[in-house]
């Protein structure tokens, strides 16, 4: 899927990862198109009365057009969000979130002015019960339902334009499976026609904004739901690795036996469902990725198949990568080989 995504159309990628927030999710919001929540310190919508922020109109830039995408008004991404809301909170200072209930990124406090630096360990550096405590967060959002979100499983036009209104639960780590799926799936564009050729994730300037966001947005999530407000995501430093070497029991799971696709039944991830996985499906109904589990994880690691992932990145692709000093070439030229971008992109297809 990634391989064959072609463009990010980014627009307005501040907004464009795909929340939406359950307190939103009413036909009253979706037909005022007003998304500003009460923050739960005054209940005031947006937090105004504490200054927190306050409830305005969007606004957006033109969005590009091109032989990407020849449309216009047939796609819920489309100068988002306003396809469903023209009306949302913007925060104040260091406040930040759909209700300025969250700090921006590194601040916390009552007041968000607490600057508080964070730091992320390789995952080998992490004693047996700090990895364990890890993989213990993992399970639980994979399990815990989403307090402050929900996903449409409907498109806008399915929803009868918002007077009925078509959303459901997930759980905190699938609301990130289905975010990723959302921002690169296909566009539906009635009957059985659709169009592959757009994504508002991937090879293009968006690609490493948008990456950085989710992940950011993702550890507050675990923060919030563990109360571990230090958590953050261990890296995997795959440099030179002959093997997968996280492909352990230990860590993220070793292979199953009997079937090398599959993985070990001593891995906690093996009874893990994957969710949003069937993307032929969807298109052939029109339909969005409903949540549903869809079976156990699969796997490709790095040292599997050798035809599709011949070896992991060396230190000299990395060296290679950060020499690079142009971020992006020409106007989202796919040929163009050698832009930072697109060169760690191609690392990160790789692994
Ligand atoms: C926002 O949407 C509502 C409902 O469709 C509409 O009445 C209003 O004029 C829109 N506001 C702006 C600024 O576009
Ligand atoms: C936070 O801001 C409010 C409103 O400005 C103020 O009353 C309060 O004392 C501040 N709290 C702290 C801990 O700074
Ligand atoms: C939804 O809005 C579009 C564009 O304004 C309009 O053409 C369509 O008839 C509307 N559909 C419904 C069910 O209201
Ligand atoms: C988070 O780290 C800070 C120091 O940076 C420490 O003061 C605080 O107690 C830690 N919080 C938790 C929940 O461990
Ligand atoms: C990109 O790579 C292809 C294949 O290696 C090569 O033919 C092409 O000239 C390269 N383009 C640029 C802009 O370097």
């Amino acid at each position: 899927m990634l391989l064959a995504a072609l463009y990010c159309l980014l627009w307005n990628f501040q907004t464009s990862v795909g929340h939406f927030p359950r307190a939103c999710a009413s036909s009253k919001n979706l037909m005022e198109k007003e998304c500003c929540p009460p923050w739960r310190g005054d209940w005031s919508p947006c937090g105004q009365l504490s200054g927190r922020g306050s409830c305005q109109d969007i606004l957006l830039s033109n969005a590009p057009s091109g032989p990407q995408f020849p449309f216009t008004g047939v796609d819920d991404r489309e100068s988002w969000p306003s396809v469903f809301y023209n009306r949302t909170c913007q925060c104040f200072g260091n406040f930040m979130g759909f209700n300025c209930g969250n700090c921006k990124f590194g601040f916390r406090g009552p007041n968000c002015t607490q600057r508080q630096f964070l730091v992320r360990r390789s995952i080998f550096d992490l004693s047996a019960p700090e990895k364990n405590k890890f993989l213990a967060y993992l399970t639980l959002a994979k399990h815990t339902t989403s307090p402050d979100y929900v996903i449409p499983i409907g498109t806008y036009g399915q929803m009868n334009n918002g007077s009925t209104p078509m959303f459901k639960d997930i759980t905190i780590y699938d609301l990130f499976v289905w975010m990723h799926y959302y921002v690169s799936r296909d566009t539906l564009l009635g009957g059985s026609e659709i169009w592959k050729d757009v994504d508002f994730a991937h090879e293009a300037p968006g690609f490493l904004p948008w990456h950085r966001l989710f992940l950011l947005l993702w550890e507050q999530e675990i923060q919030k739901l563990t109360g571990d407000e230090n958590f953050t995501i261990p890296y995997w430093d795959w440099r030179d690795a002959e093997n997968c070497d996280i492909c352990t029991d230990e860590y993220m799971g070793g292979h199953n036996p009997a079937n090398p696709n599959l993985l070990s039944p001593a891995s906690v991830f093996s009874s893990w469902q994957i969710v949003c996985s069937q993307l032929d499906e969807y298109n052939s109904r029109q339909a969005l990725c409903n949540g549903t589990p869809e079976g156990p994880i699969l796997r490709n690691p790095g040292n599997h198949d050798k035809a599709r992932t011949p070896r992991l990145p060396s230190s000299g692709d990395v060296e290679f990568c950060l020499s690079l000093t142009q971020y992006e070439s020409g106007s989202m030229d796919k040929a163009a080989n050698f832009s930072f971008r697109n060169t760690l992109e191609e690392i990160y297809l790789k692994i």
